[in-house]
């Protein structure tokens, strides 16, 4: 069977509702090198070398930097390939500078994985493991159509790894003595909360232009979710799989979406 496809028939219903141009872009980015290099600056030197930190937590660890490096390396992948396709231009313009500030998040985790001492051959077995977000985001590697790929990754995986999971991700990292990952996460988290709201814009967009679009956005949620849920299976994870389902249905529900029924554990 064909996947199902949308067109926005209308392209004039979606406006970035961040409102850049390549200069206010500029900008914005250079101010928040600015502030994630000062917060860096107060880390001590200990922590930066993950002195702080039980050799238990790092072997725990190697997963979840796995899922961030691994997410932001794919993030760079999907998002050329949605702005390669983009059918109008104000969609490419967001999944270009969206480009930027992932190609950024892909090298902060590069970072920790390095001051980590985890050798690079333990990188890829690590995200291929059971449990992790490797599914989801090898199935959105695949897709070509700009619209799937913008519901999937950026409105329901960035919608519901939002602002609260990576809060959850933040505080667990600093309580452990990590420091370094918790100002990486919080650094981050300012970007992903642009990438939210303009796939929100969109979604809201698709659903005022036909009604039936809605439809299909359930099918994307619900797979996406269906390939998320391993993450936390056995109850790993718990606290921060009910943070990302919570975050996301926040915004997806007023939209007219309703939850996915999931396996429960
Ligand atoms: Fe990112
Ligand atoms: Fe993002």
């Amino acid at each position: 069977m064909a996947r199902p496809r949308i067109v926005l028939r209308d392209p004039s219903r979606f406006k970035d509702p961040a409102n850049l141009s390549w200069e206010r872009y500029v900008a914005l980015q250079a101010r928040e090198r600015e502030r994630y290099l000062a917060e860096r600056a107060t880390l001590p030197e200990d922590a930066l070398a993950y002195r702080t930190v039980s050799p238990r937590y790092l072997e725990r660890a190697v997963d979840q930097f796995a899922n961030n490096y691994y997410s932001e390396l794919s993030a760079t992948h999907y998002i050329a390939t949605a702005a390669a396709n983009a059918p109008f231009d104000e969609l490419k313009k967001c999944c270009l500078f969206q480009l930027a500030d992932e190609q950024r998040h892909l090298e902060m985790d590069a970072e920790v994985f390095h001051r980590a001492g985890i050798p690079e051959r333990d990188w890829l077995p690590a995200w291929e493991a059971p449990g992790t977000t490797c599914r989801f985001f090898r199935h959105v590697l695949e897709l070509e159509d700009s619209v799937e790929i913008l519901v999937k990754a950026n409105f329901v995986a960035e919608g519901a790894a939002g602002p609260g999971t990576f809060a959850v991700l933040a505080d667990g990292a600093e309580a452990r003595g990590d420091l370094f990952s918790a100002v990486n996460h919080r650094a981050r988290v300012r970007d992903e909360t642009r990438h939210i709201s303009f796939a929100r814009a969109l979604v809201k967009a698709l659903i005022e232009d036909d009604p039936a679009n809605l439809d299909v956005i359930q099918r994307w949620q619900d797979e996406s979710l269906h390939l998320f849920v391993e993450v936390a299976r056995g109850g790993a994870r718990r606290e921060w799989w009910d943070g990302f389902l919570g975050s996301y249905y926040k915004i997806a529900l007023p939209l007219g979406l309703r939850p996915t029924a999931l396996p429960s554990f």
